[in-house]
């Protein structure tokens, strides 16, 4: 067990995180928490929401909980106002959420692809738009938003997903452009493949011994690895990092 940094510019802020109720966004809400940040995040599952807050008491603000289907931009927006009001302002956006789902190309239809992307894509801008304001009035903010290490190595049966997570790359150094002079800092995290729960479902033993066997590292990333990037990313140490893609992925080529 190593011994994980503390940035005392986290304590306080105002954070909020898209599908933090399972998985990586489950560790960056423990994470968050653990810094003395206040924290609201949202997800479309009820039950793993609650049971984080619950167990999330100890930390020196408790987490709020607002189930969303991101799917949907009015709730994308809501969540963004209830989140502002709970918190009383927003300095940290986590663009988390998104859905790995497998699919074929002969079997994708039109209603299929603007499903893919509006849960991939399409809430990480409109949740931008809706917490940039709050920031502003702050005096500046931090955005990060969930890319994937999929489609840099051309991933079978993921075409939507990797289209989606491709222009995630695009989209934030868009947006760090246009916010920069706000002082708001915009970058993608770039994970490789993290032990999570759903990951379990796609990946025999076998399967994870390939991935790690792909890394340059000997050892599968784990939520909290992701976190701690996430952590220095939005910490005043990284105030002239914007614009950019870091990766988590042990050197998974
Ligand atoms: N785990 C990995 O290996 C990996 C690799 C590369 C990129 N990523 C990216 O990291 C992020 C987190 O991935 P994860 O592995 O924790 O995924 P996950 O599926 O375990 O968790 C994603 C969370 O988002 C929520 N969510 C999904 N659709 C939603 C919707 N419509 N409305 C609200 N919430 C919704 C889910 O319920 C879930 O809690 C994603 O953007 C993913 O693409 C993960």
């Amino acid at each position: 067990m190593t011994a994980s940094a503390t940035y005392p510019s986290l304590a306080g802020k105002r954070v909020f995180i898209s599908g933090g109720g399972s998985g990586i966004g489950e560790g960056l809400v423990e994470a968050f928490v653990a810094q003395g940040a206040r924290v609201a995040f949202c997800d479309i599952l009820q039950e793993e929401g609650a049971a984080l807050v619950a167990r999330s008491r100890n930390g020196a603000f408790a987490p709020s909980f607002h189930r969303c289907d991101l799917r949907d931009v009015n709730a994308v927006q809501q969540v963004i106002a209830d989140a502002e009001q709970t918190l009383g302002g927003i300095d940290i956006l986590v663009n988390n959420a998104g859905n790995d789902d497998r699919h074929v190309i002969a079997e994708v239809t039109p209603a299929y692809w603007d499903d893919r992307m509006a849960v991939n894509l399409r809430h990480m801008f409109f949740a931008a738009q809706a917490a940039v304001p709050a920031m502003r009035r702050a005096g500046g903010g931090v955005i990060l938003n969930f890319g994937s290490i999929s489609w840099h190595l051309g991933l079978p049966d993921l075409v939507l997903y990797q289209t989606a997570k491709a222009a995630i790359e695009g989209m934030t150094r868009g947006l760090a452009r246009d916010l920069g002079r706000d002082n708001i800092r915009v970058n993608t995290i770039v994970p490789g493949n993290v032990k999570t729960p759903r990951q379990m479902k796609w990946y025999t033993e076998e399967g994870e011994a390939e991935i790690v066997a792909s890394q340059c590292l000997d050892a599968r990333i784990l939520p909290a690895d992701i976190a701690a990037m996430a952590l220095f990313l939005a910490s005043d140490d990284a105030r002239m990092c914007t614009g950019h893609d870091y990766f988590v992925d042990a050197g998974w080529r």
